[in-house]
C-alpha cells in the first residue's frame, strides 16, 4: 500500500513570518487527510516552521549540496537540513537543472547523500516541451531515472519520492492530462521494476507535478500509478493546498 504524498514546493516565495503563517494554516486545514503532507520553504524559514512542532506538516528542503561540507560558499549542506529537523529534500528540480546547471550525475550524488544521512530526497525529472513533441519523453525519463538510481541500493529505494514533472507544465497553467502523466509514471516504475524487481517497484511512490490545483487534483490522484503531487504555486495559500491534500 502507498500513502499518497502531497508535497507543497515555495519556491522563492515566504519570508519566515509568511511561512510561519502559511505553516499553521496548512495545518489546520489538513487535519483530517491521511495523505502525507510536505511543505519545503525556502531555508531560511526551515528552522522557524519546524520549532512550531506542526504534526501533520513535515518538512522538505528545495535543494542541498552534494559535499557533506567545506569551502563551498553559498551551498547548505545535508547536515544543516537534518539539524533543522526537515524529513525530504528536493533534487534535480528542472529549475535547478535548466537555471543552475544540474546535471543527472549531480543530481545523484545529492540523492545518495541524502540517503546516506537519513534524508527522503524527492527526485524529479520531467522532459522540456521540445522533448515531447520530439517523441523523446520515455527514453529521456528512462535515462534520468537509471542515472538518478545509480549507486541507491535495493533497500533504500522505498525511502525515494520521485516527482514526474513535465517542464512545460511547470507554472504554466498547462497540466499534462491526468492519463498522459499517469502513462510516464507507469514508464517511470516500471523502469524501478528493471533495476529493483516488481516487489520494489509497487512500493515507491511517484508524484506528479506541474499545474497542479484544487481542480485537477482528484482526476490526477485517481490515477493507478500517480501517489502524490508536488504543488508550486497552489501551495503558497493554505486554501488551496488544503483543497489538493483533500481531494478526495
Ligand atoms: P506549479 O505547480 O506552479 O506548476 O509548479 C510545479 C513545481 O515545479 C513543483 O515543484
Amino acid at each position: 500500500m502507498r500513502i499518497p504524498i502531497i508535497a507543497g514546493n515555495w519556491k522563492m516565495h515566504k519570508t519566515i513570518s509568511e511561512a510561519i503563517e502559511a505553516g499553521r494554516e496548512i495545518e489546520q486545514v489538513v487535519q483530517s487527510s491521511d495523505v502525507e503532507v510536505v511543505i519545503c520553504p525556502p531555508f531560511t524559514a526551515l528552522s522557524a516552521l519546524s520549532a512550531l512542532g506542526l504534526t501533520k506538516v513535515k518538512l522538505g528542503a528545495q535543494n542541498m549540496c552534494a559535499e557533506v561540507a567545506g569551502a563551498y560558499t553559498g551551498e547548505v549542506s545535508v547536515l544543516m537540513l537534518r539539524d533543522t529537523g526537515c524529513q525530504y529534500v528536493v533534487v534535480g528540480h528542472s529549475e535547478r537543472r535548466e537555471l543552475y546547471g544540474e546535471t543527472d550525475e549531480l543530481v545523484n550524488q545529492k540523492a545518495l547523500l541524502a540517503l546516506e544521512h537519513g534524508l527522503h530526497p524527492i527526485i524529479c525529472v520531467g522532459e522540456t516541451l521540445a522533448q515531447r513533441k520530439a517523441g523523446e519523453t520515455e527514453r529521456l525519463v528512462i535515462g534520468q531515472i537509471e542515472r538518478a538510481f545509480t549507486g541507491i541500493n535495493k533497500a533504500q529505494v522505498h525511502e525515494v519520492v520521485v516527482a514526474y514533472e513535465p517542464v512545460w507544465a511547470i507554472g504554466t497553467g498547462e497540466t499534462a492530462s491526468a492519463e498522459d502523466a499517469n502513462a510516464v509514471i507507469v514508464t517511470i516504475r516500471q523502469t524501478i521494476a528493471k533495476l529493483y524487481g516488481d516487489d520494489v517497484a509497487s512500493e515507491i511512490r511517484i508524484q506528479y507535478g506541474g499545474s497542479v490545483k484544487p481542480a485537477n487534483a482528484r482526476e490526477l490522484m485517481k490515477q493507478s500509478d500517480i501517489d502524490g503531487a508536488l504543488v508550486g504555486g497552489a501551495s503558497l495559500q493554505a486554501e488551496d493546498f488544503g483543497a489538493i491534500v483533500n481531494y478526495k
